[in-house]
């Protein structure tokens, strides 16, 4: 059937819009479907630390935000002694089962944390029913299976585990945990050879802050080397990452990560965020157990952040990748502890009810400009 030049350019038309449509859609899906984990991908994982109530709550928005821009994930809290075995009895899985489940779905490296440590820990491990401490050898034997337990469960599907945590103080060796001062010194090796014995496959980790110091360096450094000539199958370095604007120093930083992969150590970076925060105290780790009290000079960025403050916080996220990129062949994984500022304890911590901005994704979960700038490193 003949038709009129008009009817011709309007189809035409009608075809190349419909066409460039397609185009566009094909193109967004493609960005939208496109994390940083992606442009990462020949570098290192990227990863994120889930709540546990975001885990729980199951919210496809979330978590389609998660599969799609992160490679790696950690339970923020709920792998943690406290939360999965509070009682010497009760063992509560359902969170971390549900981690494994999605983490396995969407093919992702997953990290358990934490097997041992001296924080979120229940009184009752230390201690028998009327208070009293218990010996080396029962210490030992709940620490045995506790790990049995818990590692065994998800043998075979867990990537790696943080085997101890933070078991090293700056400049003073050996930190006086309740492990340390019942088992002794050799509480790190029993844990990791108990993790091995529970999951031959995992990779297992040493995690800890501060560990751009120089003298916590060159402990760690000394222990790893004589562990290994005792066989204790300790694999990686996790250095948690929590930075800031003006610490730690990168050059230190940079010496720790060389000097732990000389070792034969795979490094991790695991629990990245960047507090912007006036600095309220002259300490700069991640001990948990400290507070200080709340004022209005130490949350200033409460309405926004300044666009000066915001460039810094890029450069600096600019600096920190870069040093990543350079030693991508010796790092495992890069781990942001959180997905969107809201969801941070940088939030409340040291200092409760602050507004805090260290992380890559907004409070309604857009990315940031710290984002499009590590994104932009990768183009
Ligand atoms: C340490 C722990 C983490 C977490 C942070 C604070 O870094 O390893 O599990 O508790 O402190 O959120």
């Amino acid at each position: 059937m003949a038709i009129s030049r008009r009817q011709f350019v309007l189809q035409s038309a009608a075809v190349y819009t419909a066409l460039a449509s397609i185009k566009v859609n094909a193109l967004a899906k493609a960005v939208e479907e496109t994390g940083i984990k992606d442009l990462y991908k020949h570098d290192f994982h990227i990863g994120t630390a889930i709540s546990g109530s975001n885990m729980r709550a199951s919210d496809s928005s979330f978590l389609g935000l998660v599969s799609r821009e992160f490679s790696a994930i950690t339970m923020e809290n709920s792998m943690k002694w406290e939360r999965i075995h509070p009682t010497p009895e009760r063992w509560d899985w359902e969170t971390a089962d549900k981690f494994v489940d999605f983490g396995e779905k969407h093919n992702m490296y997953m990290l358990g944390h934490v097997l041992v440590w001296h924080s979120q820990v229940p009184d009752w491990v230390f201690q028998d029913e009327k208070g009293k401490l218990i010996s080396r050898e029962a210490l030992l034997k709940r620490m045995g299976s506790h790990i049995g337990n818990l590692a065994g469960r998800y043998a075979g599907r867990m990537t790696a585990w943080d085997v101890v945590n933070e078991a090293i103080d700056e400049d003073k060796g050996w930190r006086k945990s309740p492990w340390f001062n019942t088992i002794g010194a050799d509480f790190m090796d029993h844990a990791f050879n108990f993790a091995h014995d529970a999951d031959p496959k995992a990779h297992l980790v040493y995690n800890d802050y501060n560990m751009q110091n120089p003298a916590k360096r060159a402990f760690l450094v000394d222990y790893i080397r004589k562990a290994k000539k005792r066989g204790v199958p300790i694999q990686g370095v996790g250095l948690q990452g929590h930075v800031g604007l003006d610490f730690p120093n990168i050059q230190e930083f940079e010496d720790s990560i060389e000097a732990y992969a000389a070792e034969g150590m795979r490094i991790h970076i695991t629990e990245f965020d960047m507090d912007v925060l006036p600095v309220a105290w002259e300490f700069m780790g991640a001990e948990i157990s400290t507070n200080f009290e709340y004022s209005d000079e130490l949350n200033p960025y409460a309405d926004g952040l300044p666009a000066a403050v915001e460039q810094r916080l890029n450069d600096r996220y600019v600096e920190f990748f870069k040093l990543f990129l350079k030693h991508r062949d010796k790092i495992e994984r890069v781990t942001l502890w959180g997905t969107g500022d809201g969801e941070s304890w940088k939030n409340n911590f040291p200092v409760v009810g602050r507004t805090n901005y260290p992380l890559l994704f907004d409070r309604e979960y857009k990315r940031k400009p710290c984002y499009d700038a590590i994104a932009a490193l990768k183009k």
